[in-house]
């Protein structure tokens, strides 16, 4: 089964928001398999985007995620690393979808709430940099064999 690394960002701690986040992820049907609150160093920020390193919102980005604390999770789930990018809406909250989790809860591209893997090899790449493998919890969810045939 699919898995995704899904941040929820410092504006989304500070402002309260971890609580209606994850209870959208989970009424989609998706699992929680891992989760931690954590305050994220400048090693582990500038490794998360490395993709980014270059340009100019970079060194704001970093800055950004390493202000306040942010929550960690992986979540699995069918097709989850697609449909948690869907449910989170585009990068710039003012763009995205008024009922995706960026649209509703932001507005701004420097402050947008949530981070998900956009890929399923950055998907691994960021649950590794996240997560070591004990951290992650294999159980059975009530209700998954209603999910799918
Ligand atoms: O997060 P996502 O994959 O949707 O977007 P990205 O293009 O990979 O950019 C990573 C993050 O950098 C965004 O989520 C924003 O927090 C930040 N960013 C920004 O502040 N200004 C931009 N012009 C582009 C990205
Ligand atoms: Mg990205």
């Amino acid at each position: 089964m699919e898995r995704t690394f899904l941040m929820l960002k410092p504006d989304a701690v500070q402002r309260g928001l971890v609580g209606k986040i994850i209870a959208k992820l989970e009424d989609k049907g998706f699992k929680l398999v891992g989760l931690k609150l954590i305050q994220v160093d400048r090693s582990l920020a500038e490794a998360h985007y490395a993709e980014h390193k270059g340009k100019g919102f970079f060194e704001p980005t970093v800055a950004y995620i390493m202000s306040s604390p942010v929550v960690a999770m992986v979540w699995q789930g069918k097709n989850v690393v697609a449909l948690a990018r869907e449910l989170m809406g585009a990068t710039n909250p003012a763009n995205a979808n008024p009922g995706s989790i960026r649209g509703q809860y932001g507005m701004d591209i420097s402050r947008n709430v949530i981070h998900g893997s956009d890929s399923v090899a950055s998907a691994e790449r960021e649950i590794a940099l996240y997560f070591k493998s004990e951290e992650l919890v294999d159980y059975t969810k009530a209700g998954e064999d209603w999910l799918s045939e």
